[in-house]
Formats: structure tokens, sequence, C-alpha cells
């Protein structure tokens, strides 16, 4: 294989038509095409975001692929909130990349969990933009730090399973740059990932792989992403329309099918031919990446280090929902029943495109049961199976009343939850449920752990003492799950999703999956915990909620000032003390709260996060420093990012819903702002509550005070007339004055606001 840089200039003079079509789709289902006459070599992508999955047929879209770590997936990596233990696992996927000639991984998925329903949740990382841009973005900086592109996906949107390859969803503006947005953004901007995946659906009725406006306009003009566009594998219907949008490479190769046609489009006059050089050209600056890592040589990993990576990282990533009593971790010399088939035979990783051929599992129970000689196993349900077995629970729940503790493993199957499909409901199985309800009856220390890939409704919450969130945590997940359960390791993992009560309470419960062609985001920026902020409504466990076995203090927090212009960093800190016995992290969550904002915000939305280490008794000040944009919304009007002038809330918290602590700024933009405009069909309320307009009253308000009528009727017109347009003044005065005075009236207006501060 050649690893030679190549001329790209004197390359792409020297292209033929038809060679430069050829570059812009795969070779095959993995590689992207090479042109041996011109010394351009193929380089070679791989799945996914748990680990490698190469296939062993690397032509074909072969399921089996080389043996490989499998990684926890993304949702305990988010939940570590560690981000250098985040880089640190891409950096190791980067790693067994280079040692299989693997030049791009097909990760992170980073799509907003808008609904707890979507299949493929535990690929991505978060409810919330600030958590998944952070996370994700550390993951794209490790697999990156080996010199292996890292493919940011699926761009933008992909929320839901259902309809994937069709539906059309219809989101606001402001809701897509704060929400959908916002975390491919960041990370864009702070990582630069080699390559970014374009979705299978459409955003407001255009095709994402064939959307000049985001891929070019928003992607690479405002957000400055200087890598190339994949296409989802399939996802491209009129690559004639992809290649003039900015979307560089369609993945698999078709055999030639979209060659023919894009030569066909060539030969009308219809193809773009300086948008294909384009794409040609950014291919050709991959493969040129590609080669200058493959240069260096593949080199040797150890299983076993990563295998211990992969534990390490799922430990931290698990999360300990409940914990009452201090009945965990428990005592190796207690009698400890360990149920539940899913101990022995861990379900690890989910299913799909993330799919890997990992080099070894290991249970939970194989590892208890070294830790505690005397415990008692039993399966109470066969995995796999969707029905009560009475042999199998009665035994369990014998094997529970003969113990001092019982630990329940419960949970989903690759069939209920998986890439291709979304849940229909969020219930775990009936008979998963009715084995916990059974046990907890036969012994009061019942611990659950499960085994899921997103939130789950728990009805026997109430009555078992702990609750232990693994979800899909790799292939050492047994390992790590045995290592907090006996406090080897304490716990630190914060969820990273809020956990409703009930499928109802979501924000998109009325409008997910949508019907096959088109889905309203009616929920807007209220996704996760801001609808549940917003609607104050109880939750089964926040977002950013976990336990320690240990207990942290917050002092009262601080800031460096108490007023700041937007275009100054706001330092931040607060101190935490470690006020347990045992050594622990914690996971410090800053939300910050506009106080009082011309438009409808969320209650509080999270800005910055540190995770801590402290011995017992120890302290530590954690820091945070807050750019402007932490401030911000998006004001659709202004196309742009705006601070409004006033006090805001810092809220630091153990999660969201347990805030220790608050501190005010106030903030005020550096910039005159463009100013809000008034025209004729600005209302006359909007014109009454301006400072700087207030006083034209009398130019459009009769005197209700003046008039015979009963004070109910005077506050009644009052109320109406607020919500009347200025033009009103001129279509019911009968002449009294004409659209003239009007205009003049609004340019007044305008010139008081713009000598006014106020906006
Ligand atoms: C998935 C992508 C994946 C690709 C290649 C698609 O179906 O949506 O995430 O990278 O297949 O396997």
């Amino acid at each position: 294989m050649s690893h030679k840089h190549i001329d790209i200039d004197k390359v792409m003079s020297e292209l033929t038509l038809e060679e430069k079509i050829s570059l812009v789709g795969g070779k095959d289902f993995w590689c992207t095409r090479d042109i041996p006459r011109l010394g351009v070599p193929s380089a070679m992508m791989c799945d996914g975001p748990t680990g490698l999955r190469k296939s062993v047929d690397s032509a074909s879209g072969n399921v089996t692929s080389v043996p490989a770590t499998c990684f926890p997936t993304a949702v305990v990596l988010a939940s570590t909130w560690n981000r250098a233990m985040v880089e640190k696992v891409g950096k190791a996927i980067g790693k067994e990349c280079r040692a299989e000639n693997v030049s791009l991984l097909l990760a992170p998925g980073n799509n907003i969990k808008r609904s707890p329903l979507c299949g493929r949740n535990f690929e991505y990382y978060s409810e919330d933009p600030y958590a998944a841009g952070q996370l994700a973005g550390a993951y794209v900086k490790g697999v990156q730090s080996e010199g292996v592109g890292a493919t940011l996906k699926h761009y933008c949107a992909n929320n839901q399973e259902a309809f994937r390859f069709s539906i059309n969803e219809l989101i606001d503006e402001r809701t897509l740059r704060e929400i959908y947005l916002a975390a491919f953004e960041s990370i864009v901007k702070e990582a630069q990932p080699w390559s970014i995946m374009a979705c299978y659906n459409r955003v407001n009725n255009e095709y994402v792989v064939s959307s000049r406006h985001m891929l070019t306009d928003v992607l690479r003009g405002e957000f400055g992403f200087k890598g190339f566009v994949v296409s989802d594998w399939g996802a491209v219907s009129d690559r004639g329309a992809s290649v003039n949008a900015g979307m560089d490479l369609e993945m698999p190769g078709t055999g030639g099918a979209t060659s023919k046609r894009l030569l066909d489009l060539a030969k009308e006059g219809k193809l773009n031919m300086k948008e294909l050089d384009v794409c040609a050209r950014r291919i050709l600056e991959f493969v040129n990446r590609a080669a200058e890592t493959l240069s260096r040589g593949a080199p040797k990993w150890d299983v076993d280090a990563h295998h211990g990576l992969a534990r390490e990282a799922a430990a931290e990533g698990i999360v300990l929902l409940k914990n009452e009593h201090a009945v965990l971790p428990l005592h190796a010399s207690k009698k400890i029943a360990v149920i539940g088939e899913f101990a022995e035979k861990p379900r690890y990783q989910g299913g799909g495109s993330s799919f890997v051929n990992a080099t070894k599992a290991s249970g939970a129970l194989e590892e208890l049961k070294k830790l505690v000689p005397t415990l008692q196993y039993a399966a109470g349900y066969a995995t796999g199976a969707t029905k009560h077995d009475e042999a199998l629970r009665a035994k369990a729940v014998e094997v529970a009343a003969g113990c001092d503790a019982a630990v329940v493993f419960i949970g989903l199957s690759d069939a209920d939850e998986s890439e291709g499909f979304d849940r229909a409901h969020m219930r775990l199985p009936e008979h998963h449920n009715a084995l916990v309800e059974a046990v907890a009856a036969a012994n009061k220390h019942t611990v659950v752990v499960l085994t899921n890939a997103s939130a789950v409704e728990m009805p026997w919450a109430s009555k078992v003492q702990a609750i232990v969130e693994a979800y899909l945590p790799g292939q050492a997940g047994g390992l790590a799950v045995a290592d907090v359960l006996m406090g080897k390791v304490n716990p630190s993992g914060k969820l990273s999703e809020s956990f409703p009560k009930r499928l109802e309470d979501t924000s998109a419960y009325l409008s997910f999956p949508g019907t096959v062609t088109t889905t309203t985001y009616s929920d807007g920026v209220y996704v996760g915990y801001r609808c549940y902020d917003k609607r104050r409504m109880d939750v089964l466990f926040p977002f950013g909620h976990g336990l320690s076995y240990t207990t942290f203090e917050y002092s009262a927090p601080r800031v460096a000032k108490a007023a700041y212009v937007d275009n100054e960093a706001v330092h931040a800190e607060v101190t935490v003390t470690n006020t347990g016995k045992m050594a622990g992290s914690e996971v410090v969550q800053l939300y910050v709260r506009d106080v009082l904002s011309s438009i409808d915000r969320p209650a509080k939305e999270l800005k910055g996060f540190e995770k801590v280490h402290l011995a017992p008794g120890e302290s530590k000040t954690v820091k945070f420093t807050l750019d402007r944009r932490a401030f911000a919304y998006y004001d659709v009007a202004r196309k742009d990012w705006v601070v409004e002038e006033g006090d805001f809330e810092l809220l630091f918290g153990s999660s969201s819903r347990d805030v220790r602590g608050a501190v005010h700024v106030k903030v005020s933009p550096a910039a005159v702002e463009p100013l809000p405009h008034f025209d004729v069909n600005t209302p006359i309320g909007v014109m009454l509550a301006h400072p700087a307009t207030a006083h034209f009253r009398d130019d459009f308000v009769p005197d209700f005070e003046k008039m015979n009528i009963s004070e109910g009727l005077k506050t009644m017109e009052m109320e109406q007339i607020k919500y009347q347009a200025l033009r009103r003044r001129v279509s019911f005065s009968n002449g009294e004055v004409d659209w003239d005075w009007l205009d003049g009236k609004v340019a007044e207006m305008n010139k008081a606001i713009a000598a006014s501060k106020a906006r």
C-alpha cells in the first residue's frame, strides 16, 4: 500500500471527469476510491462509537468484524462526566483503528436525546447540548490524537429511528440552534473532527444531505468546519443536489450507479463542476491525512490493558440512583443472593452498526463469586425469554429469602431497543418487574442492577433499597458492576438524561415519532430537564443525578466581581469538601438562569461542569469560566446570539434538582446591538412596554378614562388594544390620520429606541 503524500493541485489538474465523479463516491462499503494512475490510494473508514467494527471482508457489509475492545456505550461514557476519561477511551479506539490501518472512525454519534424512546440513545451522549458537546468533543480529541479521523454524526437532528429515511422534521430556528445544532457547533469549533456524517432525515423540508444551507452555509460558513462531509449509508437520493450542497462523499459505493447518474447530469450541463471539484479536493485532503498516519505504521495494542480501561470507564459511568440505609456497598462477609441471568450472561452493548466483536466479556456474577465466597445465584429468568417462568422465579425468591441482601439484575433485551427502530414504551419486561417485586417482598435489602439503553419506568422503585443503573457498559461492564457493588469503586456517574416518571411526561410525547413523512418539534427548546423544570414536574430521577458512598458539602459560591460586560469571561468558583469516610468524586454542575428575560427561556441551562476527586476530609476549589454564549439565546430576527442586559443566577448543583448554592451576576452586552425595529405591524402593547416609546401612548390609545363606559369595559378595551397593531390607528380613524403620519410616528419611535440604551 502506498502511503505517500499526493500533490493535490497536480492530481486535480489531471483527473478526468469520470475520475472526479468516482472520487466523490465510495469504492465499496468502507473505502474511498483509489486512482492508481495518479497514485491516489484508497482510505478506509469503519464504525463505530463503542469500538472498532472492521468487517473481516472489508469490501462488503459483512457483519463479522475483527476482534476489538467493546468499550462502554456513549450513554455510559457521558455518565462519567469526565472529559479526560472519555478522551482516553477515544484514544484507545483510535489506536485500535491504526492497528488495523483504518483511517476514519464513524463516531461519535451525538444526537440529542429528545425522547427516551429513540432506539439509538445508547449511542448518544445527552439530552443537553452543552454536556453532549463537551463529552463527545473529548472523544473526538482522543481518537484524533492518534492521527485517525473522527466522524461526528448524524448531522443533524437524527433523533429518532422511526421513518429515519423519510421523516421531515419541522424545527423552529431557535430550537435548532440552541438544542440540535449546538453540540455539533461546539465540537467543530473546539475539536475539528476530520469528518461529519450527514443524516438520513430531512430538516425543515430538505434532506440534510442535499441542503446547501445546512452543509455549506451553517456548518462551514458559520461553524468553520474544515473537514469533509460523508453521507450516512444510503442517505443520498439526489447526488447532483448533494454535490451542490457540499456533501463530499457518498457512502457506501453504489457500484457505478451514482457515477452513471452524475455523468449523465454533467453531459446535460446540470452538474455543478465547481462544486464537484470542491468535493473531490476534500476527499484528496482526507486521503493525504490518512497517508500521513498510515506511514507511521500499525501499532500494537494490549488487549488486557484496553479491557482494563473499559472496566475503569464503565465503573466511572455507572450511576447509583438510590441507596437507602447504605445497603451498598455490600459486605463480602454477608450472605448475598445474586438473581437474574443478566448477571451471568450480560447484555453490554447495543445493536446495529455499532456492534463490536468484543475481545472478551465478563459477567458480574463471575467476579462477584470471586469476592463473595458464600454467594448464592438464581437465574430468575432466561435472557431472551418474554414470559415469566414460575419455577425460576420461585427458586429466586427462595434464594433471596435465605440471604442478607439480594441483588437483582434485570433489563431490556436487544429485541426491545436497537438502531433501526424506536421503543414503543418505557417499560421494562413485565416478568422482570414481577421478579423484582417478588424478591423485594422476600428480602428487604434488595438492590436492582439495570441493563438498558435509556430511561425506563420503575414501578418498584420505592420497594427496593438501592438501584444501580449500569446501562450498556461494554465488555468489562460486569467487572465494573462488581467493583461498584462491593465498594472497590466509589460510584461517581451522573445521569446525562432525565428519567421521567411516565412516558406521557416527556416533551416529545405528542409528536414522537410523527407520521411517515413529518414530525413537528412542538416541544421547542424544552427538551429533557428544560421541560420538567419549566413545568415544575416531578421526575423519577433528575438530569445530573447520581449518588456516591461518601457525601460532599458545597461552600457558598463566589464570583470574581458582580458585574460583567459580555465580552469578558465570567469567573466563578465553589469549594467542595468530602465530608464522608470514603474517597470519591463529585460532578459539580453549573446552571445559568436568566432572571428576567424578554423571551421565554428555560428555567436554567447547564453551562459548566467539573469532576473533582476528594479524599475523606479533603476540600478543593472548583473553578468555572463562562463566556458570553453561556448567557445568550438565539435571536431569530437578528440571526445571532444575543445577551440581554440584566441579572443572571449561577446555580451550583450536585444535580439539576439538587442545587447547593447560587450567586448573581449582572451581564450587559458590550457592543451596541442592532436594536429592535418597530414597524406598522408592531403590537401597541409592545410599544407601550418599551420605556423609549411608552410616551407615544396618546397617539395610539383612546382615552378610555374620559369615556362614559363601565370600569370593567375600560379594562377590557385596554387589554384588547395591546394586541392590536400600530396600523390600527389608520385603519380605524376614519381619515383622521393617514399612512404618512403612521410612517412618521414609527420612524420617531425607532429613533427614540436607538437613542435610548434600553433594548
Ligand atoms: C448508521 C451509521 C453507520 C453506517 C455505517 C448507518 O446505518 O446510521 O451510524 O455509521 O450505517 O455502518
